[in-house]
C-alpha cells in the first residue's frame, strides 16, 4: 500500500518504522514513506465503501500499479532556502496524530522570514507615532519608515523622482492607481481580480488570452493600436498557473502605442527580480505578505505626476497640507496618499524582506524554486487523472505555482482531504481569477500548490504521496459533499475559535 495508515503513522511518529531507506524527509519530517521504496503487502481492509467522500466516486479496486511507478519527489533531498517563521510547525490529523505542517500556499501568504520577523522585534520597542512626533522612538519610527521607502525603491530599481506610495497590499495600489489613471487601461482576462476589477471604474478594455503566447501578444498590440490608451497593466506572473509573462515585449507593446506599463508584481517579486527604470516599467505593485513581510503592508511604486494629480482615495489626518472649514488642500506624494497612521512596522518588515530577498540572490531563489516545481508538476503528471493547468503550455517560463485538478475529486475535497490526512496546506477555488479558471478548467474550481523559500523536497514527496492515496485507495475519513470532514476532532488554540470558520469561507 503506498499510503500510511493510522498505525503506520503512529508507529512513524514513534521512531518505531523509521528504518533507513523507508522513509523520506529532513528536518524533522520523518512522517512519509518513500514511495519508491516497495513496501510489505498489506492485509488492511480496502478503504472504500467504508468512508470517503459524500458522492464518493473514488474508483472501486485496490491500487494496482507496482509501487515503483508510483509519484516520487525525485532524487536528493532539497532543502529550505531560507529560515521562515513557523517551519517545524505542527498540523493535528484527523485521523489521529500530527505531522508537521506542509505549507503549499505560500503564493497566497507567505510566513515572515525569520530574518523579518528579528527585524520587526528589533523596532518594536521603538515603535511611536512616524511625521507627527518628536519624541525619540518617534524620530527612529519615521526614520524606519522612510526608510524602508528608500530599500523598496532600490530593490525594485525606481527611478529618482519615482514615487514609493505604502499601501495595504497590491488591491489597494491598483485601485489606487486607477483613480489616478487619465485614460483607458488595457489588461488580459488572465488577471487576478486586483488588477482587473479595479480598471472597470477607469475605462477597462479586456484582451482575451489566446491559444499561443504570441497570438496573446498581437491581440494586445491590435487592441492598443485600434485606440489610444493610457495604461497597460498586466501581471508579472499569473497567480494560477506560475507563468511569466514577457515583460520586455509588453513594455515595448505599451511604448509603441504612447501607454505606461503596469506590472502586478504580487506573484513576481517573492521569485524574480524587477528593475522598473531599466526595464522601462512605469509601475510596480506587490503584497508584503507575498514576499514573506506578513505584516499588513503592501507597495505601489511609479511615477509620480498622474498620483500628484489625483486626488486622495483615503481623506484625513496626513494627507492634506491645510483644511480650513469648508475647504481643503493635499499634500504631495507619497503622503496625499497615505491618509491616516501609517503602517510603519508592515513598511519595517517589507524593507528586511526585500533585504533578505537580495541577499539570497535571485539566481539561487529561481534554482530552488525551479528545481522543486520540476518534481512536483513531474510527481503530478505521473499521477492518474490529474491535470495540470497551464495557460500557454510549455511556452512560458514559471514561478514556484502549480494548479491542478484531480479527475473524480472536487478541488475542496482534494485540498480538505490534504490538510486532514496529510498535515499538507495548499489552496483551492479559482483564486480570484473567475475569468481565467473559466477558460482553464470550465469554471471548475481547482488545487494550487504553491512554493517558497522555506519549501523542501519533503514538502513536495508529501503532497504527491497524499494525492495518490487519494487517486488510488481513498481517504480513510469521511468528508461531507463540501469536502470538509463530517466529524473533525482536530484542536484549535484558544484565541483562534470562536469564530464561524466553516460557515464563512473565502474560496474564491
Ligand atoms: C497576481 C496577484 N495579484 C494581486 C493579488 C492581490 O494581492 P492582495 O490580496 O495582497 O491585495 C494577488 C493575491 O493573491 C495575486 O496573486
Amino acid at each position: 500500500m503506498s499510503y500510511l495508515s493510522q498505525l503506520e503513522r503512529s508507529f512513524i511518529e514513534s521512531g518505531a518504522l523509521a528504518a533507513p531507506g523507508e522513509l523520506l524527509g529532513t528536518g524533522g519530517d520523518t512522517a512519509v514513506r518513500d514511495l519508491r521504496t516497495p513496501s510489505a503487502p498489506s492485509n488492511a481492509t480496502p478503504l472504500r465503501g467504508r468512508v470517503g467522500f459524500a458522492q464518493d466516486v473514488v474508483p472501486t479496486a485496490v491500487d494496482p500499479r507496482p509501487v515503483a511507478q508510483a509519484p516520487s519527489a525525485g532524487r536528493g533531498e532539497i532543502a529550505p532556502l531560507a529560515a521562515l517563521v513557523g517551519a517545524d510547525q505542527t498540523a493535528p490529523l484527523v485521523t489521529g496524530g500530527e505531522l508537521r505542517y506542509v505549507n503549499l500556499d505560500i503564493a497566497a501568504s507567505a510566513p515572515a522570514l525569520v530574518a523579518v520577523a528579528e527585524r520587526v522585534a528589533e523596532f518594536l520597542p521603538y515603535y511611536s507615532s512616524v511625521h507627527r512626533g518628536s519624541g525619540y522612538a518617534s524620530i527612529v519610527s519615521t526614520g524606519a519608515y522612510e526608510n524602508a521607502r528608500r530599500v523598496i525603491a532600490d530593490f525594485v530599481g525606481a527611478r529618482f523622482d519615482d514615487v514609493v506610495q505604502v499601501v495595504r497590499h497590491t488591491t489597494d495600489a491598483f485601485n489606487l492607481l486607477a483613480r489616478a489613471v487619465p485614460g483607458d487601461v488595457v489588461h488580459l482576462d488572465l488577471e487576478h481580480h486586483a488588477n482587473l476589477l479595479p480598471w472597470r471604474s477607469s475605462g477597462s478594455r479586456q484582451v482575451a488570452v489566446a491559444g499561443t503566447l504570441e497570438e496573446t501578444l498581437v491581440a494586445l498590440d491590435a487592441e492598443l493600436a485600434k485606440a489610444p490608451a493610457a495604461l497597460l497593466a498586466v501581471t508579472g506572473a499569473s497567480n494560477v498557473t506560475g507563468e511569466l509573462l514577457p515583460l520586455d515585449r509588453l513594455v515595448a507593446i505599451a511604448k509603441a502605442h504612447g501607454a505606461r506599463i503596469a506590472v502586478d508584481g504580487a506573484q513576481l517579486v517573492p521569485h524574480r527580480r524587477i528593475d522598473i527604470e531599466a526595464a522601462g516599467i512605469d509601475y510596480v505593485a506587490f503584497s508584503g505578505h507575498k514576499v514573506y513581510a506578513p505584516y499588513g503592508a503592501g507597495v505601489l511604486v511609479g511615477r509620480r505626476d498622474w498620483l500628484d494629480a489625483a486626488s486622495p482615495l483615503l481623506l484625513g489626518g496626513g494627507a492634506v497640507r491645510e483644511v480650513s472649514t469648508t475647504g481643503v488642500s493635499f499634500a504631495a506624494t507619497p503622503a496625499r496618499h497615505e491618509a491616516g497612521t501609517p503602517n510603519v512596522v508592515g513598511a519595517v518588515a517589507i524593507a528586511a524582506a526585500l533585504e533578505e530577498l537580495e541577499r539570497i540572490g535571485e539566481d539561487a531563489v529561481v534554482a530552488h524554486e525551479t528545481a522543486l516545481r520540476t518534481r512536483l508538476v513531474d510527481g503530478l503528471r505521473q499521477l492518474p487523472g490529474v491535470r495540470v493547468l497551464e495557460i500557454w503550455p510549455g511556452e512560458a517560463e514559471v514561478i514556484g505555482v502549480a494548479t491542478f485538478s484531480v479527475e473524480g475529486f472536487s478541488a475542496e475535497q482534494v485540498a480538505h482531504f490534504l490538510s486532514a490526512e496529510w498535515g499538507v496546506g495548499v489552496r483551492d477555488g479559482r483564486f480570484c481569477a473567475h475569468p481565467l479558471l473559466a477558460r482553464l478548467n470550465g469554471g471548475r474550481t481547482a488545487v494550487r500548490a504553491s512554493l517558497g523559500l522555506g519549501s523542501s523536497s519533503s514538502d513536495v514527496h508529501r503532497l504527491l504521496a497524499g494525492i495518490d492515496q487519494l487517486v488510488t485507495h481513498g481517504p480513510e475519513w469521511t468528508y461531507g459533499v463540501d469536502g470538509l470532514p463530517s466529524v473533525d476532532p482536530r484542536p484549535l488554540p484558544a484565541w483562534a475559535t470562536g469564530g464561524a470558520v466553516a460557515a464563512a469561507p473565502c474560496r474564491d
